[in-house]
């Protein structure tokens, strides 16, 4: 048996004990934003640090940070020669509300039918555990022909506000030849999928202040401005009745989108009827001059993720509310800078805030996008994912963002290859998060290829 049939068949005949791990991780009900689950981010560290100890990897060290730890492992190949491959990965995951639409507690991980459901199951403890699986198996069957390096957060989903500067000065540490980002996910279950573009991501918060506290609403209502009105009214001009954004110079620094890149778009299985499948709308609403691929990977957007003014309970309450808040974000494409455009959308919601109430606005968390058409290791990962699906790659550019890819381009060097094995309709970020396990278990398999792809030795 060659050490590929032996890996392939280890990891088949153990299955279910690396199921049980993938479960083990998402009952730790680690959600970054959370203050109260910071001890649950802890445990999931250190859960995967213990994992990597137990490959035998040299070198498995927790680094605090002012939020939440980083682990960083280094399991060595003895092979002369031996490419690097970091794989980047997030153990954090998103919040679970709204807890009621689940079928199923979030953080008990169950087993249904072809799925596993819980919160962090595609999003991307799955992806996680598929890599230890996959470098599990391999070890199991012979040697490591690759060394590997691990860097994995626990702040990705509040925008990795520790990750940059780690980065930045663990440069000699994290020194790589190949990123393996696992991160991203594939078209269909039948489109092993290579990602080469993700948008970027602006978050930011405004607040209008008007009366000092909740007001009568009959004794005051005439005389003041009521921020939810305001705030009403202000969202309703960011954007122009076509649904293009309205802050004056949003589009000035978007690269258009070239013709060979509608080819290449094109070349992605785009299906409407998924889309309207997957999001549940009686019709999708976008740019009329783009195709609905073109809209998520290659256009930017202005979305209000939540509004908060007032009273909201049962009933009835005769107030005009003393403040109002929004949460808004913008996807981002090549090259509008997020400093800028926090720029350009402050000044154009202060123009339109009247004097009767006080602004302020806070800018959350802000990565540009990322594009690259080649990454090291590219061949050899579309070459496994090929293999193992069977079919040809699928190219696709992301809506997502990822931004830890340009911060390792920035300060390693290193383009990443971003693959995953999650799919479009797994609800991540949403109630009921699944991960497709027949897809998880061929994912498993492609890793364990493109590790081996690298034993030129043998
Ligand atoms: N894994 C996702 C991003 C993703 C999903 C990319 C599917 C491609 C396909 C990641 O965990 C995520 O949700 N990122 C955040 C980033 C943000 C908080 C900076 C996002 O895109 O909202
Ligand atoms: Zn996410």
């Amino acid at each position: 048996m060659t050490h590929l049939s032996e890996s392939l068949q280890f990891f088949t005949n153990h299955y279910d004990h690396f199921l049980q791990q993938y479960q083990a991780l998402v009952r730790i009900p680690s959600v970054s934003t959370d203050p109260e689950h910071k001890p649950d981010l802890l445990d999931a560290c250190e859960f995967l640090a213990a994992r990597l100890r137990g490959l035998g990897a040299e070198r498995v060290e927790i680094f605090p940070t002012q939020g939440h730890p980083i682990l960083f492992a280094e399991k060595r190949s003895a092979r002369e020669g031996a490419p690097t491959i970091l794989i980047y990965g997030h153990y954090d995951v998103q919040p679970v509300n709204p807890i009621e639409e689940w079928g199923t507690p979030p953080f008990e991980p169950t087993i249904s039918g072809e799925y596993l459901i819980g919160r962090g199951a595609s999003d991307m403890k799955g992806q996680v555990m598929a890599s230890l699986a996959a470098v599990e198996s391999v070890l199991a069957a012979g040697h490591l022909p690759v060394t590997l390096k691990f860097l994995l957060e626990g702040e990705e989903e509040i925008g990795s506000p520790s990750l940059d500067g780690f980065i930045e000065t663990h440069a000699d540490l994290l020194a790589c030849d190949i990123v393996l980002n696992p991160d991203s996910g594939m078209v269909t279950k039948d489109a092993p999928t290579i990602v080469y573009g993700l948008r970027g991501l602006l978050y930011l918060e405004m607040r209008l202040d008007g009366p000092k506290a909740d007001l009568h609403s009959g004794l005051f209502g005439g005389n003041v401005a009521n921020p939810a009105n305001v705030l009403a009214a202000i969202i309703a001009k960011l954007h122009n009745p076509d649904g293009t954004v309205a802050v004056p110079g949003f589009y000035d620094k978007v690269l258009p989108i070239t013709p060979e890149e509608k080819m290449r778009i094109a070349s992605v299985r785009s299906d409407e009827d998924a889309l309207l499948r997957i999001t549940g709308v009686p019709q999708l609403y976008g740019e009329q001059a783009y195709s609905p691929l073109e809209r998520t990977g290659a256009r930017p957007t202005l979305d209000v993720n939540g509004m908060y003014a007032g009273f909201i309970g049962e009933g009835s309450k005769t107030i005009i509310p003393a403040y109002a808040k929004a949460k808004i974000s913008c996807r981002l494409v090549p090259d509008q800078d997020p400093d800028e455009i926090f720029e350009l959308i402050r000044a154009y919601i202060t123009s339109l805030t009247p004097e009767a109430v006080r602004l302020s606005i806070i800018k959350h968390s802000g990565a540009p996008a990322y594009l690259a058409d080649d990454a090291p290791g590219l061949e050899q990962l579309a070459a496994a994912l090929e293999q193992t699906w069977n079919t040809k790659v699928s190219y696709k550019r992301e809506g997502g963002s990822i931004p830890v890819a340009t911060t390792m381009l920035k300060y390693l060097g290193v383009k990443s290859l971003l693959t995953g094995f999650g799919l479009p309709d797994d609800q991540i970020h949403s109630p009921n998060e699944h991960q497709h396990l027949p897809t998880w278990k061929l994912g498993v398999q492609a890793l364990i290829r493109f590790f081996l792809s690298f034993d030129h030795a043998s």
